[in-house]
Parts: C-alpha cells; sequence; structure tokens
C-alpha cells in the first residue's frame, strides 16, 4: 500500500498574538505544500525521513522509542503525536518534503501534521471529513506545543482564507489581486518564546499592551470587510499599521523591521511580520513592483513570491 497526501504551508495576514487573546485573525493558504507519503516495510522499525531538513529516524512501532536519529528532533514530536492516535503498531516508512523551510512562521509543522493524518486515513482505507480532521490535527498541536490557535491546522486542511474569530472558522472566499512575497531571516522563528514575551508585556502593562491587543483585533475586523469587498489597496496599509503595533508588543527586531521597510520602499503596498516574529518571515503585499520588491528583498535575505492556493489537503 502506498498512501500519498499534502497540505498547504500558511501565511498571517492580521491578527497574530491579538489572537491568542481570543481577537480575530486572518490567515491564507498558499502554494506551497508539505507532502506526506506512506509505504509498508518489511524492516522492524518504523523509518522517518525528511531529506529537505536532513531527518532520518528509526521508531519502534510498539514502545515508539527513537532508535536511530540524524537531525533535528522538533517534527519528529508532532509525527510521533499522530502515530500513536492514528496508525495501528505496523512498522511503515514514512517520506516529507517541504517547498518552504521548518521554523519560519509559515506553518510547516501543521501542514505535516494535517498531511499525515490524511495520510494514514488513506493508508487504512478510512475516510476523515475535513472537520474532524482540523480538529485532531489541532489537538495534536496542542498536545505538542501547550498552546496553539487552531488557524494553522485550519488553514492547512481547508486551504483558502480563514476569518478565526471566537473560535469559529469561517472560509473566506476573496478574489485577491496580486500576490505575497515572503522574506526571512537565516534564525528560525520561536513561537513558545514570543508568546510568553507577549504575555509578560501585558502583565507588566495591562491597559497600554491590553489596547494594543484590542486595536489589533480592530485592525483584523476592518480588514476583514475590505477584503470580504475586495478593496485590496487598503489592505497593505493596515499590514503597514498591524506590523506597527507588533513592533510596539515587542515581537519585531531590527532585522525584521529592515526588511519590512526594504519591502515598503521598493513599492510594496502593505509589509508586516507574519506568524511569530522575533525573527522569522515578513510578507509584502504587491499588485505592481513584485519583482522590483522581491529582487530588493532577495539581495539581503531568503525571499520567494507566493500564491494564495485554494486547495487544502490532498490525497494523491
Ligand atoms: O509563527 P507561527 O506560524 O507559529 O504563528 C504564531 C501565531 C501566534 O499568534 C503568535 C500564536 C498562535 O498560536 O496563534
Amino acid at each position: 500500500m502506498h498512501s500519498v497526501a499534502s497540505a498547504p504551508n500558511k501565511i498571517i495576514l492580521f491578527g497574530e498574538h491579538a489572537v491568542v487573546y481570543k481577537k480575530p485573525a486572518i490567515a491564507v493558504a498558499i502554494n506551497k505544500r508539505a507532502k506526506v507519503s506512506i509505504k509498508n516495510t518489511k524492516k522492524d522499525s518504523t523509518i522517518i525521513k525528511c531529506n529537505d531538513i536532513g531527518l532520518h529516524a528509526n521508531i519502534n512501532p510498539k514502545t515508539y522509542n527513537i532508535e536511530f536519529l540524524e537531525g533535528k528532533k522538533g517534527i519528529l514530536n508532532y509525527i510521533l503525536e499522530v502515530l500513536k492516535s492514528h496508525h495501528d503498531n505496523s512498522p511503515i516508512k514514512i517520506d516529507i518534503s517541504l517547498e518552504v523551510p521548518l521554523g519560519i512562521g509559515l506553518g510547516s509543522s501543521a501542514a505535516i501534521t494535517v498531511a499525515l493524518i490524511a495520510a494514514l486515513h488513506n493508508y487504512h482505507e478510512k475516510v476523515i471529513d475535513k472537520s474532524s480532521l482540523s480538529k485532531k490535527a489541532h489537538e495534536i498541536e496542542l498536545k505538542v506545543q501547550g498552546a496553539a490557535s487552531p488557524l494553522d491546522t485550519a488553514v492547512s486542511t481547508y486551504g483558502g482564507m480563514i476569518y478565526l474569530k471566537d473560535s469559529n472558522i469561517e472560509y473566506i472566499k476573496p478574489n485577491i489581486e496580486g500576490s505575497f512575497i515572503v522574506a526571512y531571516t537565516p534564525k528560525p522563528a520561536d513561537t513558545k518564546k514570543m508568546v510568553s514575551l507577549v504575555k509578560k508585556k501585558l502583565e507588566k502593562y495591562p491597559n497600554i499592551v491590553g489596547n494594543i491587543i484590542d486595536t489589533i483585533g480592530n485592525v483584523t475586523k476592518t480588514a476583514y470587510e475590505l477584503i470580504k469587498e475586495g478593496k485590496f489597496e487598503k489592505i497593505g496599509e493596515l499590514m503597514n499599521i498591524n506590523h506597527g503595533l507588533l513592533d510596539s508588543i515587542g515581537v519585531s527586531s531590527s532585522e525584521l523591521s529592515q526588511m519590512v521597510y526594504s519591502a515598503r520602499n521598493a513599492g510594496a503596498l502593505g509589509s508586516k511580520i507574519t506568524g511569530a516574529g522575533g525573527s522569522g518571515s515578513i510578507i509584502a503585499y504587491c499588485i505592481n513592483n513584485e519583482d522590483k520588491v522581491l529582487n530588493t528583498l532577495k539581495s539581503q535575505w531568503d525571499a520567494f513570491k507566493t500564491k494564495f492556493s485554494k486547495d487544502g489537503v490532498i490525497i494523491h
């Protein structure tokens, strides 16, 4: 039996960090994906490989003990939790391929988790609907990370654009013009650390930081209305405001801000951190000047152009 599934990466357009405090957020699937392939094996161990990040692990399929490990353990925690709850104890070979690096705030762990759960169901000739898949994948993220909003796993499951408000996931069908340029720092983002930094700031200055979080929520609500009305030019301006607010609560860095301003100076309509910040990625929204913005960012950092993707999880 050979089962293959893939799921998209995502960018957060508005509302990161504030979403942890029950404010709304908007995220969108992009045309970069994580692909998971599962085959049966005659070996005694379950073999997990992701050549893109130099990961090779052999796992005891009954005890889940790691018998051999090459590369960083990080993503294995998600894979092991998925295997524990969605597979029997037979050895299998799992091959993962990634189109963007792990840990840059583009949701690779959620994409891998969603694709792996889908591929395992297919392997066992079982059907799982998207609502259950999204929920199960979020449960895995919660187990591994301790805290996580359902945003990443919902976008990786459903694709398209998601508005998350009061734990409700609304699927938006925008006809967005233009494209997003993503640029990222060599150092990965540390979501747990940045979420706890914001929590400490909020405890220290409850009125000030509380108001900033409320304002990020209002920016997101306004952006949601504009996106639905197709007023994309104003989106850029709101992205800039959102970035300034994120900067004010300490989740930018001089390098991220440099990237954000380089993109704006090269003609982006708007640019901001995407994801947890501290390090990791920025996004720049362009209707015109895409190549100029891309080349400007590329001259100093890793950068690529990306499009929205309607596709969520796919069984191949
Ligand atoms: O960097 P990412 O993709 O893990 O995004 C983090 C977004 C936060 O709002 C900071 C945390 C969360 O769980 O929503």
